[in-house]
């Protein structure tokens, strides 16, 4: 067996494929079907301080090579995941990455406190790119400057390892991963959705509730790819690689274009058992390459 293991920005993954933020709840459901302890970490749903009901249905529908979602960070608050989540989660030796995201720095600041002092908790993923709600979220990384202020301010909050979550709907992401990693982040986490919209041609009407949503899935891969790799240039923070990762292939790129680790979203709604089908095909790749370490891969992309 080739490795797999890494630390990532202090974090022990066993491998380097995680469950991306809201496509895998808090681990529950899923666990009667997947083996929670052969993935690399768990990222939660975004959870904010207080509950929030979400956004008006529908809420997800289908395109081309892809799906839209409007959730509007529906959760049951940071008090509920403390309580019944975090329990649950308990019983693995999977590493649990909590995805945060406020209406205020205040708010995220807040959350992140209320997160150190959960042992479980192994680093914090910052959600400033949720394209689904009217404030916060995706707001935050609009603007270099609010990044970064905001990342600041989280960092005096909490010891946890930060991995900031960047948005591809923005003119130059490298710029806002480079903010975040001035203000202390220990990663960044892209891309998250870019934004869509889907009409019924018959009801002449949105898809989707809120007439927008994110794009997700294999539509979206050849942008995030990009992204990484333009990232991986400007920082020198680990790049967490997201964007319609379906098979081990599509990992493996993602590493070459300067990826240390990749969460797997969309896939997860195709196939349950799609990360860990994918560190499987990880490996095959670095037996039939006679690589030793994934490791060797990241930033190998010739050019
Ligand atoms: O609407 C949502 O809950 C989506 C969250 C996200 O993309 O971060």
């Amino acid at each position: 067996m080739a490795g797999l293991d890494i630390e990532l920005a202090g974090i022990k993954l066993k491998n380097p494929v995680m469950v991306a933020s809201g496509t895998f709840g808090y681990g529950q459901e899923a666990s009667s079907f997947v083996d929670l302890d052969r993935l690399g970490a768990i990222v939660t749903k975004t959870i904010s301080l207080k509950p929030r009901q979400g956004n008006p249905p529908p809420r997800i529908c289908e395109t081309a090579a892809g799906m839209l979602n409007s959730i509007g960070l529906q959760n049951n608050g940071v008090e509920d995941f403390i309580n019944n989540a975090l329990p649950f989660l308990s019983k693995f030796k999977t590493s649990v990455i909590a995805n945060i995201a406020g209406e205020s720095g205040k708010e995220y600041a807040e959350l992140a406190k209320i997160l150190n002092q959960q042992p479980l908790v192994k680093g914090l993923e910052v959600n400033i790119s949720c394209p689904n709600v009217s404030r916060g979220g995706m707001f935050f990384c609009f603007d270099p400057k609010a990044t970064f202020e905001l990342v600041k301010m989280i960092r005096k909050a909490t010891s946890l390892p930060l991995i900031v979550k960047l948005s591809p709907n923005v003119t130059d992401i490298a710029l806002i991963a480079k903010q975040a990693e001035d203000a202390g982040a220990d990663a960044v986490s892209l891309i998250n959705t870019l934004q869509g919209m889907a009409i019924d041609i018959e009801m002449r009407k949105s898809k989707l509730g809120l007439a927008t949503g994110g794009l997700s899935g294999p539509a979206i891969k050849p942008v995030a790819v990009r992204m990484v790799w333009q990232v991986f240039k400007t920082v020198k923070i680990p790049v967490i690689g997201i964007g319609g990762i379906m098979t081990g292939a599509d990992a493996i790129e993602f590493f070459l274009a300067g990826a240390s680790a990749v969460q797997v979203g969309t896939a997860n709604f195709v196939d349950t058992q799609a990360p860990l089908r994918i560190v499987e095909e990880i490996n095959a790749y670095l037996a039939r390459n006679k690589i030793g370490h994934y490791k060797e891969l990241i930033g190998q992309a010739k050019i």
